[in-house]
């Protein structure tokens, strides 16, 4: 620990230019961060707003909780102090996009208000928090993995929703009830709230 303090000393930060790559992109660079409970929807969309941007030539990439389960975060697991990194590696990988001048989309439970929070304040603005509502019981009678009914079963442990808890967003700049809408009226919604940041 007092080898990394003392490292600590020893780095000096680099700037970045993101308005230039912002330029040479032709657009403005984001953190579209979904959230919401397993099963609600949250990939999905933020697969077809991607696709929308993409045919707009804006340059877009999604990070899902999922596949960064099978990669960069393949050593956690779903604890809650798990998750707050999980959440905080995201969100240095988020900014590390942004800084790079693309359009970041995040699909994590991220179930935590105040992890949530850190990330918006390292992001200048460029944070968008996009809460995908959606009751448990709907999520649950989707169940596209069957992974709510192990839960119940069960087999698996500290599974949201059902064994460990969602804080939903308090003021998100978008919400989109998938159990109500459409993927492609959560798609419009969204687009119509951030077309002026991006
Ligand atoms: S988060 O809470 O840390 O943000 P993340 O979005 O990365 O979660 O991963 C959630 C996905 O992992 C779920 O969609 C589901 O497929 C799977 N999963 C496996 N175990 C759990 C669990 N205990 N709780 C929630 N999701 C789980």
């Amino acid at each position: 620990m007092g080898f990394f303090v003392k490292m600590d000393k020893n780095i000096v930060w680099h700037e970045v230019n993101t308005e230039k790559r912002e330029e040479l992109m032709g657009h403005k660079a984001a953190l579209l961060w979904f959230t919401g409970l397993s099963g609600c929807g949250k990939s999905t969309i933020a697969a077809a707003l991607q696709e929308r941007l993409s045919a707009e030539g804006k340059k877009c990439y999604v990070l899902d909780g999922d596949n960064i389960r099978h990669g960069l975060n393949s050593d956690l697991g779903f604890s809650a102090s798990d998750r707050v990194e999980n959440i905080r590696r995201i969100g240095e990988v988020g900014k590390l996009f942004v800084d790079a001048g693309i359009i970041a989309i995040t699909s994590f439970i991220s179930p935590y208000t105040k992890d949530r929070d850190t990330v918006r304040a390292k992001l200048d603005g460029k944070f968008v928090e996009i809460f995908v509502k959606c009751p448990v019981e709907e999520c649950e009678a989707r169940d596209p993995k069957g992974l709510y009914k192990k839960a119940r079963n069960g087999e698996i442990s500290d599974f949201t929703g059902v064994s460990a808890p969602y804080e939903e967003p308090l003021n998100p700049e978008v919400i989109v009830d998938s159990s109500k809408m459409s993927v492609a009226e959560c798609v419009d919604k969204i687009y119509d709230s951030i077309k002026e940041k991006i």
